[in-house]
This record gives C-alpha cells, structure tokens and sequence, in this order.
C-alpha cells in the first residue's frame, strides 16, 4: 500500500488531518519542538503541553515537582523554572524530569492534534528518524501522514514548511505519495539544504528571535538529523521513542 503524505499549513487545520485519520507529525523548529526534542533526548521523562498559562500553573499547583517551561513574546513567564530556548533544557537541568510546557504556538499545534491516534514531533534535528518513524507505523496501520505545521501565532512559517520537505526527504520514494504541498515542501528544502541556517534566517520568527538574541536557538534548531530520537504524544503527554533500526539512519 502506498502511503498518502499531506500537509496543514497552519495548526488550526489540523483537525482536517485528524478527519483523515492521519499520523500527524506536528512541526515547529522555532522553536518548541525542538525544545521537546531536545529536553526528552537529554532524559526528561515527558513533556505535557498546556495551552494557556493558566493551565501550566494549575498544572504545576497540582504537581508541584513539574518543572514549568515555556515562553509568552519569545520569554520565560513569571515563575517559570525554563524558558523556551532549546538549549536550556541540558541533561543537568531535565534528566528524570516531567515538564509541564506551554508556548505561543507550538504546544497549541499539538493540543490540536491530540485526538489522532498518533502523533509525533518533528524537527530538523530528527528530520530522517521521524520520516522512519512514520513510515513505518503508517504502514502498519494503513493510514496515512499529515505534516501539521505550528507557523507563528496562525500564520505559515517557512522553517516549518522547510522542515516537512526535510522529513518528506527520509521517506523511502516506492512507498509514498505526495501531496502537492509536500512536494513544494520537498523542492523548498533540497533547494534550502546547503545553506539551511542561512536560509532559514530569512524567515520572520527567525529574525525577530535573533532580535532577542536567541540566534544560538536558531543555529542548533537547524542541526540536521543528529538526533535518532522521535517524540510521540499520546495520553496527554510526549515521551520519547527511538527509531528502532540505527543501521538505516
Ligand atoms: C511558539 O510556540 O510560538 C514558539 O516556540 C515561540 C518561540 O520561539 O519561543
């Protein structure tokens, strides 16, 4: 069976790739999924994403061992124990550790998602274990994937959509078939790779984060495929799954 790949240029569609009864893999490289990513491969146990603040507070009253991470206008909220740079969150900081986190778009991006079956976290720095990952559970399952990019508060993102072509890249060509989206994805990024930082530095969050002087979190987001780890989220939480034959990445 071939596997149908589609894209959801903003979040607030993804409920279109839940109808289809997808695999969602929920994108956003600026930057809190690299922030998961990078907090779980560095041992943290979960992650929960929370919408509003005012469910990440309540959340952590309830759970007071939680550590709050997250960001409102690209900084730590009061009270916070991690804002949202992807550096941050180091083994020293995370390891054993359940995070309670919630940032403007992209933990909004995944609550939208929740009620498909599965649903991963994808980023440059997993590009090709996602696109293993997914593959392989589509196939299994005989459903297909739907990239569902978190943009910036509703609007289209390019390093988002750059990082979809990225992981339409790892897929096997004989086992998938493309939307339109994702091949303009897939021709953006292999046009993009060379200089991939470079290029994602032309996107606005990108500028406006190095405005804030987070240009080390744009750098680091843009690692391609250093990370064999794949987050999935299921039961309200993200933990961390490994792409299971290394040999192939
Ligand atoms: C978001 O979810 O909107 C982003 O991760 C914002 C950020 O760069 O901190």
């Amino acid at each position: 069976m071939v596997i149908q790949v589609d894209l959801e240029l903003r979040a607030r569609d993804a409920g279109k790739a839940v109808g289809r009864g997808d695999l969602i893999i929920v994108i956003d490289v600026l930057r809190s999924g690299t922030s998961i990513l990078n907090a779980l491969t560095n041992g943290a146990q979960a992650a929960v994403p929370a919408t509003t603040l005012e469910e990440a507070y309540k959340l952590h009253s309830k759970h007071p061992q939680y550590l709050l991470a997250g960001e409102r206008g690209g900084h730590k909220p009061v009270g916070f124990d991690l804002g949202n740079s992807p550096l941050e969150f180091t083994s020293e900081r995370v390891e054993g550790k359940i995070l309670v986190i919630t940032t403007t778009s992209g933990t909004a991006a995944l609550v939208r998602s929740k009620a498909a079956k599965w649903v991963l976290v994808g980023g440059f720095l997993n590009a090709l274990a996602a696109a293993r990952k997914a593959e392989k559970i589509a196939a299994r399952e005989i459903i297909g994937v739907s990239f569902v990019l978190a943009g910036e508060k509703g609007k289209f993102s390019l390093e988002d959509f750059l990082c979809a072509g990225a992981i339409a890249n790892g897929f096997a060509v004989d086992k998938v078939h493309f939307s339109d989206k994702v091949q303009a994805a897939l021709l953006a990024f292999k046009q993009a790779e060379n200089d991939l930082t470079g290029n994602v530095m032309k996107a606005k969050h990108a500028e406006h984060l190095v405005q804030l002087g987070f240009k080390g979190d744009v750098d680091f987001s843009c690692s391609l495929n250093v990370f064999r780890t794949v987050p999935m989220y299921a039961d309200g939480k993200i933990t961390l799954h490994w792409q299971t034959a290394p040999s192939s990445l």
